[in-house]
């Protein structure tokens, strides 16, 4: 049964319990009607308010929204703030500067506490280290690192002196990391010697070196190195410099402080790339004030968080969820959190709730596919299940990035949520910035499966084609009408590609596409997210577009033509099946195996081993049509290992869908 079925057929409707209503933030569906008729009544004045009150400017904001070059929105631009700023220093004048602001859990166990006084330290050390290397406001910085205090001290440090950061995350192949040094015109590169995961070690600056090597990437003048474990790497004198080397030498010099580089709210904060349905990955562009608004609204209201919870979002800073909720929006509200660097089974599937127990954790934010893999560990080793542990301090769990079919969120909720913690599954994209439709932990109630409502002052809704709105009950396309304060300002580099991408002119120019399907309940109207309506494909809640796998599988010499489609899967939510026609003629046997797994390995070096294809097909040609274009849909049912029901009758060559319903 495919997640979207089981979602429709799942009735059963969870209300907040009154400990979870009792003081939260948004503390009643009244609280929220309140809040999104505020926002109708006066949208400006609404979210002006929420500035006002949420972050700290060095110079207030006079105008709010700036809606003269549509879709080129801008947000409290004549305002003058500094994230780094407000993610820290706040906090300390506050009196707060002994509070933790991490807790670090390495992948061996070992824990390192972080407070806000400590942070400010780091940051201004290495910020100041920055400059000296040059780096200064407008540049743009590119982090390929481990989840680690570091990683988050250089994304802190760049917006202190109002560098642009651009995070690659570290699974990603030498040349995934060259194409976004070059496009984003990087003038440092900050990385680490190797990064820890479930007890290998793995290379980074290996990867780096590789990566500028392959060229395009002259304006990066430093690469500076976090030196995690001591592995061996090469040196090129003059470029490369070690991170501890160079906050020492702040240090002696008694560098700790660093005046923050007051920005236009408008700035760039960072630019993150991620998959469309065609071309290269897209630089999206996010700014400092609107997107470190909702990124601290967003802790409150979504997650209710307060002084005393631990927070533990178990993204890694490599997307957009460990933006918004490690880097930024956790320390934006002056909360603590737990900083993973590891994987959730290593050396055991039960350590996200080991960890849990040892470091108290109220709020626990996670991927429906890390849920669904420790399911199944959990059921066939009572040691390691749940319940095993004392999970007591949970207060909200929340799940992100892809559909969470209702078997999985029963389990999260029973076995993780003792059947009280109320779960919020958020509906966002690198995009948004933050989250764009989820339940409130104290107002909503849930139905498993089904995000529910968009949040105050975001006016998502379904319409058809030409921009219309559909009825509820009625499957559609998912869009978002007006512009909010967080949402990317652009494509890097490509303006025209954020406008035809995100504004097209099909539904009017004006709606945000988000490229998903929905569908809104006739009589909630809660939202159900019904996957994408494009060529992207959602791989353990990494995007991957389909044209890019194409791409790297035909840059291989023996392959001759290649089409990728999804196919649901148990755990990973969608896998990768790419079906390939070789120069060569269509190999059998031990030789199709052999060469298939040449395939995956040429991909994972290509894009990154996310991207490998799960299943490979050969074929001696693909179903196409009279006039040569691939039929996709045909190649989905062949995925699935469906009979196919379409008319064939167009096709040239029949056979060939007996030879592509092969597995290697
Ligand atoms: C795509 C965005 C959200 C941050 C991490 C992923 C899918 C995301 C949900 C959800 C169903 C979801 C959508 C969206 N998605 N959250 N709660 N339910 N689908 O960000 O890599 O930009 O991917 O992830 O398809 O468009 P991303």
């Amino acid at each position: 049964m495919s997640a979207i079925e089981s979602v429709l057929q799942e009735r059963r409707i969870f209300p907040p319990s009154a400990k979870a209503s009792a003081g939260a933030a948004i503390s009643g569906m009244d609280a929220y009607k309140a809040l999104t008729s505020e926002a109708e009544r006066d949208y400006e004045g609404f979210w002006a308010r929420l500035a006002r009150e949420t972050l700290s400017w060095h110079k207030p904001f006079e105008t709010v929204l700036d809606e003269s070059n549509p879709p080129f929105y801008k947000w409290f631009e004549d305002g003058e703030i500094n994230a780094s700023y407000n993610c820290i220093d706040r906090h300390v004048e506050a009196g707060n500067g002994a509070k933790n602001a991490i807790i670090f859990e390495a992948d061996d166990g070992t824990v390192v506490n972080v407070t806000y006084q400590d942070l400010l330290q780091r940051v201004c050390r290495f910020a100041n280290a920055l400059k000296k290397r040059g780096v200064k406001k407008g540049d743009r910085v590119v982090i390929y690192m481990p989840m680690s205090i570091e990683g988050v001290v250089a994304m802190q440090a760049c917006a202190r002196i109002g560098a642009t950061h651009s995070v690659v995350f570290g699974g990603f192949s030498s040349k995934s990391l060259n194409e976004r040094l070059v496009d984003v015109g990087a003038v440092a590169l900050i990385t680490a010697d190797e990064q820890m995961r479930g007890g290998k070690a793995l290379p980074l600056k290996s990867i780096a070196d590789e990566a500028i090597a392959a060229g395009g990437c002259e304006a990066v003048k430093s690469v500076i190195v976090y030196k995690r474990t001591g592995g061996k790497t090469q040196w090129h004198e003059g470029r490369d410099l070690w991170m501890h080397e160079l906050v020492e030498h702040e240090a002696a010099q008694g560098a700790d402080s660093c005046e923050p580089e007051w920005v236009s709210a408008e700035h760039p904060l960072f630019i993150l790339y991620t998959s469309g349905s065609t071309g290269k990955p897209k630089g999206v562009q996010h700014s400092t004030g609107g997107f470190l608004l909702w990124a601290a609204q967003t802790m409150k209201w979504t997650f209710d968080a307060k002084p005393d919870d631990v927070f533990w979002c178990t993204a890694d800073i490599g997307w957009i969820t460990g933006h918004s909720y490690i880097a930024y929006g956790p320390t934006a509200i002056g909360a603590t959190q737990v900083v993973f660097e590891g994987v959730p089974t290593y050396p055991h599937a039960g350590r996200f709730w080991d960890m849990i127990a040892k470091h108290k954790v109220t709020i626990f934010y996670t991927a429906p596919t890390a849920i669904r893999s420790l399911i199944k560990a959990a059921e066939a080793d009572a040691k390691i299940h749940p319940k095993s542990f004392d999970l007591s301090s949970l207060r909200i769990l929340g799940t992100v990035g892809e559909p969470i079919n209702p078997e999985a969120w029963m389990w999260y909720h029973e076995n993780v949520g003792g059947g009280v913690c109320p779960i919020v599954d958020t509906w966002w994209q690198t995009e948004t910035g933050g989250h764009m439709i989820t339940p409130l932990p104290g107002a909503t109630p849930l139905v498993p499966g089904s995000c529910t409502l968009p949040l105050p002052g975001i006016m998502a809704a379904v319409v058809d084609e030409t921009g219309q709105d559909v009825p509820n009950g009625q499957g559609g396309i998912l869009v978002i009408k007006r512009p909010w304060p967080s949402a990317l300002r652009t494509v890097w580099g490509d303006p025209g590609r954020y406008k035809k991408s995100y504004f097209p002119e099909e539904l009017g120019g004006a709606l945000y596409l988000a490229g998903d399907g929905a569908v809104r309940d006739k009589e909630t109207g809660y939202f159900t997210i019904m996957g994408r309506i494009d060529d992207v494909l959602n791989v353990s809640g990494h995007r991957l577009g389909t044209m890019e796998i194409e791409s790297a599988l035909v840059s291989n010499p023996i392959v001759a033509e290649a089409a990728v489609v999804g196919r649901p899967d148990d755990t990973t939510g969608e896998a990768v099946v790419a079906f390939v026609v070789l120069k060569r003629s269509r190999p059998e046997g031990e030789e199709g195996k052999r060469i298939a797994n040449e395939l995956r390995a040429w991909v994972a070096k290509e894009i990154g081993p996310i991207a490998k294809p799960k299943d490979i097909r050969f074929g001696d040609n693909l179903p196409k049509t009279r006039s040569g274009k691939i039929m996709r849909r045909l190649l989905r049912s062949l995925a699935k290992g469906e009979a196919i029901t379409q008319d064939v009758s167009t096709l040239e060559n029949p056979a060939i869908l007996d030879q592509l319903g092969e597995v290697r």
